[in-house]
C-alpha cells in the first residue's frame, strides 16, 4: 500500500455518514424515524457529498438499548419498516452512488432472541452453550451503570454474563455454532447487497476463557473482557466471509479501547478493514490535545500499515459542538480538521447542521446510558413540525428553526455549506483523500499539518484560540478553503484569524 498514491479502496477514499434511524426522518408519521424517512432524504446525502451511509441497528428489537439488543438478525423491526423497505432503500442508494453499511451486533443478542429464550429454557438445552453461564459470578461490572455483569436466572439457578444490560446477554463465541450463525447473518445481508458493516464492540467477542476476576484496583475497568487472542482468529474468519463476496465489502470495527495500538491490532489485511479511533472524541478544545490524538492515531496505524477511521461524534457521545462549548466557529474548525486528516471520516447525522445536544427533561429521558441528548431528531424544515408529521420521540435540539437542513442548504455560508465544500474538496483532491500526513511544529494554540500526495502538497492550519495567529512564513500559499468563506481562492496573508482553519496549496 503506497502512502502517496490514489490506489485506495472506496472505503479509504470515501466519507461515511452515520444515521441513527429513530432520529433521522419519519416516513410513517408515528414520531419515530424509519427507513422510508431515510429514503426520502437520500438526496440530502447526495447534496452533501458523502459516499456511504451506516445505519445503526434496524433489526427487530425490544429496544432496551434502542436496537443494540437484537431479537432477530435477519429482519427489520416494524417500527423502521420491512425488508422490502430496506431493499428499496438499497436500490435507491445505489442509484445515487451511495454505499450502505449495517450495524452488526455480534457480541450479544437481546434476551428475547429465540437463541437466548432456548438457552435459558433448561441447563441441557442445545442452546445453553450459546451464551455464557456460570454457577458463580466473577467480579466483572457491566457498562452504563456499573452494576454486576451477571444476572441470576432463577429457573435454572445459574448466572449469565452480559457486558451491557441484563437484557443483552453475551454470546459464547467459543462455540463454533455461534460463530457459524453470526457468519450466516453477515451472508444474509451481503447476499442482499449491503456494502459492509460497522461491527459493534467486536473486540469483546473473545473473553478470557477462565473469566478471571478483574484486579482489585481495576474492578469495573473490564480488562478481562478483551484479552483472549482467539478474538483475532475469529476476526480472520469474519474477514473470510466478506472476502468471499465481490465488490470491496468492508468491516469497520468499534474497538472502544483507549490505546490506539490495541485498536490497530484488530485491523489489517486479514482482520477488520478498519476501526474507529476515538481519540478525537476525547480531546478537549485544545490544539495540543488534537495534535497528540492525531500523532497517536498516525503512529498506531502506520506501524501496521492500516487505515484509520476518524470520528468526532456519534450516538454514544455528546455532540462535539456541545463538547467544545457550543461555539459554531469551533465546530467549523473541527470539521475542517476531521475532513482533511489521513483516514476515513465518519460523520454523525446532524453534525453538518452544527447541531448541539438537546436538553431532555427528566420525564422524557429514555436511554439507560443517558445518551438521549445526542439522539434528538434531525430538523428538516424551519416550520414548527420541522419535517416530522408526529411529535418526535425526543425533543428538538436547540434552534431548530435555523438549524435545519432546508434553511442551511439555502445558505451557502452555513456550516452545512462548509461541510459540502470540504467534502467536495476532499473528493476531488487525491492528496487529501489518499496522501500521507506530516504534523508540523506550530506556535501554541495552532494545529498545523501537511498532506503529501498525488495532487501535490496541502497544508492545514487550525487556530484553536480566539486571537489571530501569525503563521511562520515559509513560502507563498493560496487558500483552497477557509472556514471564513470570504478567503477561498485568495493568497494566504500569513495570519489566521481567531477560531478559523484554512486548507492551503502552494501558490506556484
Ligand atoms: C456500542 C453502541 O454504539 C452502543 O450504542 C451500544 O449501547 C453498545 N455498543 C452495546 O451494543
Amino acid at each position: 500500500m503506497s502512502a502517496t498514491t490514489d490506489d485506495r479502496a472506496w472505503w479509504q477514499r470515501g466519507v461515511v455518514y452515520q444515521i441513527y434511524p429513530r432520529s433521522f426522518a419519519d416516513g410513517s408519521g408515528d414520531g419515530i424515524g424509519d427507513l422510508s424517512g431515510v429514503l426520502a432524504h437520500l438526496d440530502h446525502l447526495r447534496w452533501l457529498g458523502v459516499d456511504a451511509l451506516w445505519l445503526s441497528p434496524i433489526f427487530p428489537s425490544p429496544m432496551a438499548d434502542f436496537g443494540y439488543d437484537v431479537a432477530n438478525y435477519t429482519d427489520v423491526d416494524p417500527v423502521f419498516g420491512t425488508l422490502e423497505h430496506f431493499d428499496t432503500l438499497l436500490d435507491a442508494a445505489d442509484r445515487r452512488g451511495l454505499r450502505v453499511l449495517l450495524d452488526w451486533v455480534g457480541n450479544h443478542t437481546s434476551d428475547r432472541h429465540p437463541w437466548f429464550m432456548a438457552s435459558r429454557g433448561s441447563r441441557d438445552n442445545p442452546y445453553r452453550d450459546w451464551y455464557i453461564w456460570r454457577d458463580e459470578p466473577n467480579n466483572w461490572r457491566r457498562a452504563f451503570d456499573d452494576g454486576p455483569a451477571w444476572t441470576l436466572d432463577a429457573r435454572t439457578g445459574q448466572y449469565y454474563l452480559h457486558h451491557f444490560l441484563p437484557q443483552q446477554p453475551d454470546l459464547n463465541w467459543n462455540n463454533p455454532a455461534v460463530r457459524q450463525a453470526m457468519h450466516d447473518v453477515l451472508r444474509f445481508w451481503l447476499d442482499r447487497g449491503v456494502d459492509g458493516f460497522r461491527a459493534d464492540v467486536v473486540h469483546l467477542i473473545g473473553k478470557d476463557p477462565d473469566l478471571p476476576d478483574d484486579p482489585d484496583d481495576r474492578v469495573g475497568s473490564r480488562v478481562g473482557w478483551h484479552t483472549d487472542s482467539r478474538t483475532y482468529e475469529w476476526l480472520r474468519e469474519i474477514r473470510e466471509v466478506l472476502d468471499g463476496y465481490p465488490g470491496d465489502r468492508v468491516m469497520v470495527g468499534e474497538i472502544n479501547v483507549p490505546d490506539p495500538v490495541e485498536v490497530s491490532a484488530h485491523t489489517g489485511e486479514d482482520q477488520l478493514h478498519l476501526a474507529f479511533y476515538f481519540a478525537l472524541t476525547r480531546a478537549p478544545w485544545d490544539a495540543g490535545a488534537f495534535r497528540s490524538a492525531i500523532a497517536g492515531i498516525e503512529a498506531a496505524t502506520l506501524a501496521r500499515d492500516v487505515w484509520p477511521g476518524l470520528v468526532l461524534s456519534n450516538h454514544d457521545q455528546s455532540r462535539h459542538r456541545t463538547r467544545y462549548g457550543g461555539e459554531e466557529r469551533r465546530a467549523r474548525v473541527a470539521a475542517t480538521v476531521l475532513l482533511t486528516l489521513r483516514g476515513t471520516p465518519f460523520l454523525y447525522a446532524g453534525e453538518e447542521l452544527g447541531l448541539e445536544d438537546a436538553t431532555v427533561p427528566a420525564d422524557q429521558q429514555v436511554d439507560p446510558g443517558g445518551r438521549d441528548p445526542q439522539r434528538a431528531p434531525i430538523p428538516w424544515t424551519p416550520d414548527p413540525g420541522h419535517g416530522w408529521e408526529g411529535t418526535p420521540w425526543l425533543p428538538w435540539p436547540p434552534e431548530p428553526d435555523r438549524r435545519n437542513a432546508a434553511s442551511q442548504r439555502r445558505d451557502t455560508g452555513s456550516i452545512a455549506g462548509l461541510y459540502r465544500r470540504l467534502l467536495h474538496l476532499r473528493r476531488d483532491d487525491a492528496t487529501l483523500h489518499a496522501g500521507a500526513l506530516e504534523l508540523r511544529d506550530a506556535p501554541d494554540g495552532l494545529l498545523a499539518y501537511d498532506r503529501v500526495g498525488a495532487s501535490g502538497l496541502r497544508r492545514v492550519l487550525a487556530n484553536f484560540t480566539d486571537e489571530p495567529a501569525a503563521v511562520p512564513d515559509d513560502g507563498r500559499w493560496q487558500v483552497l478553503l477557509s472556514t471564513a468563506r470570504a478567503r477561498d481562492g485568495e493568497a494566504f496573508d500569513g495570519t489566521l484569524p481567531g477560531t478559523t482553519a484554512v486548507v492551503l496549496a502552494p501558490a506556484d
